[in-house]
């Protein structure tokens, strides 16, 4: 039988062979332990995106059924009391409020609609000017330096001060608002998800609901040209999003703004480092950045896998998938599956990557599509022509403990080394 669990850090560092064993000889593949299915061929990760009505988003509940179930139920009954405690968010709000990324249907259709204002192609063009100038600061502040972390000098700054400033909160508390998100975030995905990680999540929750609060009131009083205040407007629409509704909605732009493009670009760095053909081909060809983006989103996927459940019983390919099962939809494993990407595990910034799943398919592909890209290509159009002189300082990867995301987190540059 195929031994593969994907709640485990077991492949963090490189978890492309496993992916490429489970698409070979267990594409549909059941793991007793974390009580999930995995799908990793394209195209069944494609006609699973493509069915909302069998597959859906709203996990809530079910998710990571089997890691609750490992502790007793007094221990989980303490668990939930301190988290309500700490986030003061009452039980019956958890159960009811709508957050986009986990509704289907009408509901969700309503939402994106709501928010979509806030991203559209012409919205998020004007953002350019101020991502190249954030971009160029950053740069200057790397640059006096002999060596340095480009994680922490540009990849994490950039995202989340842009995503402040669409937001209209302000953008100076961004190691708070980065806090709060990686507590988050690996509170959900990465080994924080056992035990005691939950109290330091909920703790990220409750300050974080305390410190919006007052800014949605200030926005019903005097809205502004803001995300905080689009949402805000959403309240006089057909179904008005309540504030626990509003907080949520917060939560997962400054989640999903951060995390993500963050990672783009720690490994679209690492891949130009590993693939010096491709680097010089970009430096010579400044207009292959968009090339290094999508190739990087197909290659090394930040997202690896999203999760629906099934709402009956379904089948695919020819295995049976009971009604209430959580099914891991593996972008990364399809993003390389030879079927659909000729020698997929060759990073080349001229191939044709249409088609990648790395930002999503279907009604929920991701909302941020043309911000992640656009600070990606801001980012990489001043990093590109500096990356022939540099190198990594060290051979040792350093990966986030993440099973979820996939990223880098430090990678220190410096000069490179004569021969
Ligand atoms: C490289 C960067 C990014 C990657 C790889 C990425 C990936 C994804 C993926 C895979 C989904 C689909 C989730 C699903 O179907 O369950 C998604 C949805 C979403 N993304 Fe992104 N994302 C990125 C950047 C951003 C940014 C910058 C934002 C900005 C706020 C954002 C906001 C969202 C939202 C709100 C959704 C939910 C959409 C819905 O449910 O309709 N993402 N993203």
């Amino acid at each position: 039988m195929f031994d593969y669990e994907p709640y485990s850090n077991a492949h963090e560092d490189d978890p492309y062979p496993v992916y490429a064993r489970l698409r070979a000889s267990a594409p549909v593949h059941y793991a007793p332990e974390s009580d999930v299915w995995c799908v990793s061929r394209y195209d069944d990760v494609q006609a699973v995106l493509s069915n909302s009505e069998v597959f859906k988003s709203k996990t809530q509940g079910f998710q990571q059924r089997q890691l609750r179930e490992r502790g007793s139920r007094l221990s989980q009954l303490r668990m939930a009391a301190r988290f309500m405690i700490k986030t003061r968010i009452p039980p019956w709000k958890m159960l009811n409020s709508r957050m986009l990324i986990m509704e289907d249907g009408p509901i969700h259709r309503d939402m994106r609609n709501t928010v979509n204002r806030g991203f559209t192609p012409r919205r998020i063009q004007a953002w350019e000017k101020r991502i190249r100038e954030l971009v160029d600061g950053c740069m200057a502040q790397a640059r006096e330096k002999q060596r340095f972390d480009l994680v922490e000098e540009l990849a994490i700054p950039l995202p989340v001060t842009v995503i402040a400033e669409m937001l209209g909160v302000e953008s100076e508390r961004f190691l708070d608002f980065k806090r709060w998100s990686d507590t988050i975030i690996s509170g959900a995905t990465g080994p924080a998800a056992f035990g005691e990680g939950g109290e330091r999540v909920a703790a990220a929750l409750g300050e974080m609901r305390a410190y919006l609060a007052p800014i949605v009131r200030a926005r019903r009083a005097s809205p502004r040209d803001d995300l905080v205040s689009v949402l805000v407007a959403a309240e006089h629409a057909d179904r008005p999003l309540d504030d626990h509704e509003i907080f949520l909605f917060f939560l997962l732009l400054l989640v999903a703004g951060n995390e993500t493009t963050t990672n783009l670009l720690g490994n679209a760095t690492d891949a130009l480092l590993d693939n010096e053909d491709q680097l010089a081909k970009v430096v010579r060809d400044p207009a292959l950045v968009k090339g290094v983006v999508e190739e990087t989103l197909r290659f090394d996927s930040p997202v690896q896998f999203i999760s629906r459940l099934t709402a009956v019983d379904a089948e695919l390919r020819g295995v049976s998938i009971p009604a209430n099962s959580i099914v891991l939809v593996m972008l990364a494993a399809a993003n390389r599956d030879p079927e659909r990407f000729e020698n997929p595990d060759c990073f080349d910034i001229e191939r044709d990557t249409r088609g990648h799943l790395g930002l999503g398919f279907g009604e929920h592909f991701c909302l941020g599509a043309s911000l992640a890209r656009l600070e990606a290509t801001a980012a990489l159009d001043a990093l590109i022509p500096a990356l022939p002189n540099l190198e990594r300082v060290t051979p040792q990867r350093e990966f986030l403990d993440s099973y979820l995301i996939r990223g880098r987190s430090r990678l220190e540059l410096g000069p490179r080394s004569a021969g």
